[in-house]
């Protein structure tokens, strides 16, 4: 990318004698000169491109909007922009005020290039320094929101994972007990029936009463389904641990399809039906995996993003339907799994057939903050979050296929890393 240098002079010949000057680096792309004739028009390009914009060259005495009052703008826009002001020497005061406003540097008329070229090149190599340390900043502020979120959320899991875990222990161990001590009482009811067989009449209307044949009959049901219910119960806390692995230090070869679906545990509650709309459905479609050697914790975050976005997504499409309509045309999250036809990577993707989003959304998406949702709704951090886990953490892709009203598919690719023993 070129460096953007906006030039403000109202002498039209100057144009020309700067891209002459700088034929060679315009040509290697390295600058790229735009150029105004005032302060106004200068501020217009400023705002409408101020992002890209790195240095500003300007002229002090110029008609409408003098190269002070630009520099004061500017610097209200954007203080990161440097500005340097040209002038003739004798107009050393207003160089002054210039330089004790902010600008950078100042040239005087008639110009010497060189000295323009290493002001140029000084200029640029500071705002480069202050824009790096801003994007370090940046990233080193969504690890530290991603940390929290996430070991907030992870120790909070684990925790109740592991409280569970223990009086399912008890209940599961108790079951085998129960069911022995049971047997063993109707044996001995059996036994004494044998032995006994005109027991009496009080006994029988006892018998009558209890209904003792269908107990016996049903008890084995009755044991099986609380076994049942131990057995979800583990599955759950197992899961609840799965997604929340916060094996941070090292990669591990990880089941992705177990990361999806404790990933789909937790956000059950918000798949369910409500009140404006059925149950969102599931359509799994796994394929054949060996285990990917990643950070698990770091992925199931990937797929909580993308899946909680799906359900946002149908969650507003919903919005604006009927029951009747959704229930014709229901909701639907497919999640897909392969490996691509080399083996070299595996293929994870999750599509809704949500209202998905025009090409200058999709543009955006992985931008940090860039949301489209309502203050407090969302943070637009989901998207860049995960591609940072993806493509930096894990060497892989992210993108998105997507058109109005058609859906939206993420596409997560992962290296497979063979030459790692798997755990
Ligand atoms: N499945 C989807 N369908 C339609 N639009 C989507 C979908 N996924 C993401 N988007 C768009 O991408 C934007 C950015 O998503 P991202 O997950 O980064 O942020 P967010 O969901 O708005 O907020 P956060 O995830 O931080 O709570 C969303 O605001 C939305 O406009
Ligand atoms: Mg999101």
């Amino acid at each position: 990318m070129p460096s953007k240098i906006l030039f403000v002079d109202d002498e039209p010949s100057f144009e020309k004698l700067i891209r002459r000057q700088f034929r060679k680096q315009i040509r290697a792309k390295e600058f790229e000169f735009i150029f105004a004739s005032n302060g106004v028009e200068a501020l217009e390009i400023l705002q409408g491109d101020r992002r890209h914009i790195d240095l500003t060259i300007t002229d002090i005495n110029m008609p409408q909007m003098s190269g002070l009052t630009l520099l004061e703008k500017v610097h209200d826009l954007d203080p990161n922009i440097k500005t340097v002001v040209l002038s003739a020497y004798s107009d050393m005061k207003n160089i002054r005020t210039a330089m004790n406003q902010g600008a950078f540097d100042f040239l005087t008329k008639p110009i010497d290039f060189q000295d323009l070229e290493i002001t140029i090149n000084r200029a640029l190599e500071q705002v480069k320094q202050i824009r790096q340390n801003e994007e370090q900043l940046r990233d080193a502020q969504t690890q530290l929101i991603q940390n929290e979120k996430m070991s907030a959320l992870g120790e909070l899991v684990a925790g109740v994972a592991h409280e569970i875990n223990n009086p399912v222990g008890f209940i599961a161990s108790n079951i085998e007990i129960a069911e022995d001590y049971i047997k063993n009482l109707i044996e001995v009811v059996k036994f004494y029936q044998q032995n006994f067989p005109d027991p009496g009449a009080a006994i029988l209307a006892k018998l009558e009463e209890v209904d003792l044949q269908y107990i016996i009959n049903d008890m084995p049901e009755v044991i099986d389904s609380m076994r049942e219910g131990t057995d979800r119960i583990c599955t759950l806390s197992n899961s609840l641990r799965t997604f929340s692995r916060s094996d941070t230090r090292a990669k591990i070869a990880f089941n992705i399809h177990e990361g999806i679906d404790s990933t789909l545990l937790i956000l059950k509650h918000r798949l369910k039906g409500n009140e404006k709309r059925p149950p969102i459905e599931i359509k799994k479609e796994y394929s054949n995996l060996s285990p990917v050697v990643c950070y698990p914790g770091q992925l199931n975050q990937v797929f909580m993003n993308l899946i909680a976005n799906a359900i946002e997504a149908l969650d507003e499409a919903s919005e604006g339907r009927n029951w009747e309509e959704i229930l014709e045309n229901p909701n639907i999250i497919t999640i897909r799994t392969y490996a691509r036809e080399d083996n070299e990577r595996v293929v994870i993707s999750i599509s809704d057939n949500g209202p998905g989003m025009s090409e200058a959304v999709m543009e955006q998406i992985f931008e940090y903050l860039y949301t489209t949702k309502p203050v407090g709704t969302g943070t637009g951090l989901g998207l860049y979050i995960s591609h940072q886990i993806v493509v930096e953490t894990h060497g892989g892709n992210l993108y998105c296929v997507s058109e109005p009203h058609r859906g939206a598919e993420f596409i997560i690719e992962i290296p497979m890393e063979r030459s790692q023993p798997l755990v």
